[in-house]
């Protein structure tokens, strides 16, 4: 019997081959009118394997027969789990296999940050080297900083082990004290912010950590203050951020992730002490192809034994 697969947008080759091989695939983002697709196989589709966009209510009432919604990445905030819930629909992720890769990638962007290495680069291109001389000493250093970690959970724990082999001191808030670990423990955002001088914002997003970094705790970040943030855009009220950068609340500030992507806002980009990257923490094609292969593994599980790799915590 072959298992319908709803496939809303391309995704990696690894994963397109072996769905193929394995189901009977629908790409609604080839079809003209995608809501005319799924009117017509909506009935029949029964998995989703998918990277972004929303999963709610409103979609799964279009495929009412769904089991399982694939999703290629950690984080699942896109995902209404409440609504999957109550349509009895199991959701996975893709954890762990991404955890150094993410963690390599927010060390370097904290470097850069603080040490302007692309406003540096940037020099050298302009030919600024030639014509002006060296670029000019950074005014901040890595040297004597305290990370605070916000969301000490597997990616963050990999930062924390990096930078204490940078000599940093780290400490740490999420919503509990971690059992693993000797760091210690803030049990406010704002108390992190004021003990620390380098935030590092690695937790989820979603309702329970929206604008979580807002005026208040860049207030505390103080003026040596560097903002990194990894984890999700709305975890940063974006428009505080911008306004602590202009008036020298805080330092500086590195960023992967935004409120809108792929809408970067100009006045960051102006900014002169802010490193922007293009959500890129995960972005190796080794990485990328670990994670997908759990987006078919998810998939071929269910529909084999009826059990999932990777369910969200929510789901087991
Ligand atoms: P994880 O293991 O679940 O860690 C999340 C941490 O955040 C946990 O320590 C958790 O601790 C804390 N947390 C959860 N909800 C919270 C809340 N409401 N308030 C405060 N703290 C909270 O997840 P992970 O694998 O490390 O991934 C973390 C996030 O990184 C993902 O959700 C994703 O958004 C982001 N990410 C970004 C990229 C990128 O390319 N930039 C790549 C991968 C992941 P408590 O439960 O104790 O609160
Ligand atoms: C990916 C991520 O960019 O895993 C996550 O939560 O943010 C990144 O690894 C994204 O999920 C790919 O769709």
């Amino acid at each position: 019997m072959t298992i319908d697969i709803l496939l809303p947008r391309p995704t990696l080759p690894i994963v397109e081959e072996q769905l193929d091989a394995a189901f009977t695939v629908h790409r609604s983002y080839k079809a003209e009118d995608p809501d005319a697709m799924l009117r017509e196989v909506g009935n029949k589709i029964r998995g989703v394997a998918m990277a972004f966009g929303a999963v709610d209510a409103q979609l799964l009432a279009k495929i009412p027969n769904v089991e399982i919604v694939s999703s290629l990445g950690v984080g699942y905030d896109h995902i209404n789990i409440p609504d999957c819930k109550a349509a009895n629909v199991m959701v996975t992720h893709t954890p762990d296999v991404l955890s150094d890769e993410v963690a390599d990638t927010a060390i370097g962007l904290m470097i850069m940050t603080i040490r302007e290495l692309g406003q540096a680069e940037q020099w050298l291109r302009q030919g600024n080297w030639l014509s002006k001389g060296p670029y000019p000493l950074t005014q901040a250093t890595l040297r004597g900083r305290t990370l605070g970690v916000f969301g000490l959970g597997r990616i963050g724990k990999e930062i924390a082990k990096r930078a204490e082999a940078f000599g940093m001191s780290i400490r740490y808030h999420g919503r509990n004290p971690q059992k693993d670990v000797a760091y210690p423990y803030d049990d406010s955002l704002e108390g992190l912010a004021e003990a620390c001088d380098t935030l590092m914002v690695v937790a989820p997003g979603g309702a329970a950590t929206e604008h979580a970094v807002n005026a208040k705790v860049l207030d505390k970040l103080g003026p040596d203050g560097i903002v990194l943030n990894i984890g999700r855009g709305s975890v940063i009220d974006e428009t505080a951020l911008i306004e602590a950068l202009e008036t020298g609340t805080i330092y500086g500030a590195g960023l992967d992730v935004f409120e809108k992507e792929p809408q970067v806002p100009e006045a960051l980009l102006r900014l002169p002490r802010v490193t922007v990257l293009p959500h890129v923490g995960s972005a190796s094609q080794a990485t990328r192809n670990a994670m997908g292969q759990l987006v078919v593994d998810n998939l071929t599980s269910w529909f084999k034994s009826g059990r999932a790799v990777t369910p969200v915590p929510e789901m087991t």
